[in-house]
């Protein structure tokens, strides 16, 4: 059975800790989904950790539809949102048209940067799911680094987070605050948080997928590194152009043959003037 946003909910209610972690692919859409994930997240960050751009602020509806679509085709199990990418909701008509774009491709539901309760409304008031994201916003801020750092802008954080809950979004991402702010702000709101960089209490946490297996080949604090593919992928295609060049590869198991009557026959007819040699 596929998980709902019901499902999510009930998991806050229940004290669970909720899984999410960005997918931009089939075959990382089918890990995530055997593996248990959650939510799965398909991010505006697939411009800078997949398709090579400088900024989120690149990314286009339908780079986002591409790889939604590809995403789509593997998750069985998750729950299924998707970023409006940066522009796509500057008015309430805009967000509608474009979140429903994404719907009618396979999401289950659209996450927004930013303070927007006129949007988040209108979308849920056309039974669109929509998740909310405060803290850092690359679509809107132009420096990265820690947000709510004063005890003014954490309230604001807070009395921010309970007006978009109010105006009916289901789900909450803080991206890189204070852990006490994220405490604070997970225990007065009823809709489920997810932090990224927000500490341990918010009710699940979000990873980019591509740092948390070691993809990307830097390190972050708020990261905690499984494996680490970037080597480990180096070291394959190292051993492999090694191999190409050393004859080693392919090898006789990795060949196949003519059966004995065909190579027969071609070396007869080969030997004849019925093949012209064109070398
Ligand atoms: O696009 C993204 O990966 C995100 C996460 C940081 C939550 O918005």
């Amino acid at each position: 059975m596929r998980t709902t946003i019901v499902d999510i909910m009930e998991m806050k209610r229940r004290g669970e800790k909720i899984a999410m972690l960005t997918c931009y692919d089939y075959p990382t859409s089918v890990w995530e989904d055997e593996a248990g994930v959650d939510i799965v997240f398909v991010g505006d960050s697939v411009g800078t950790n997949v398709l090579g751009y400088e900024s989120e602020k690149e990314v286009t509806l339908d780079d986002m539809i591409h790889h939604l679509k590809a995403v789509r085709r593997g998750v069985q199990q998750a729950y299924l949102l998707v970023d409006l990418p940066y522009l796509t909701y500057e008015s309430p008509e805009d967000a509608l048209r474009n979140s429903r774009s994404l719907i009618s491709h396979g999401a289950d539901g659209v996450k927004l940067e930013g303070f927007r309760p006129d949007i988040v409304s209108h979308l849920v008031q056309d039974g669109i799911q929509v998740c909310a994201h405060l803290g850092l916003n690359p679509q809107i801020h132009e420096t990265k680094g820690l947000r709510a750092k004063t005890a003014r802008a954490a309230e604001r954080l807070i009395s921010e987070s309970v007006a978009l809950q109010d105006a009916g979004a289901w789900l909450m991402v803080y991206e890189l605050i204070p852990e006490e702010v994220a405490r604070e702000a997970t225990r007065r709101l009823s809709i489920p948080t997810i932090g990224i960089g927000a500490g341990r209490h918010t009710d699940g946490q979000v990873l980019i997928v591509s740092d948390m297996l070691g993809i990307n080949d830097f390190d972050l604090r708020h990261v905690r590194k499984y494996d680490n593919f970037h080597d480990r992928a180096t070291q394959a295609i190292r051993r492999h152009v090694a191999e190409v060049r050393s004859t080693e590869f392919p090898a006789g198991e990795n060949v196949r043959h003519l059966s004995d009557e065909e190579s027969k026959a071609m070396g007869n007819m080969l030997s004849t003037d019925k093949v012209r040699n064109h070398g």
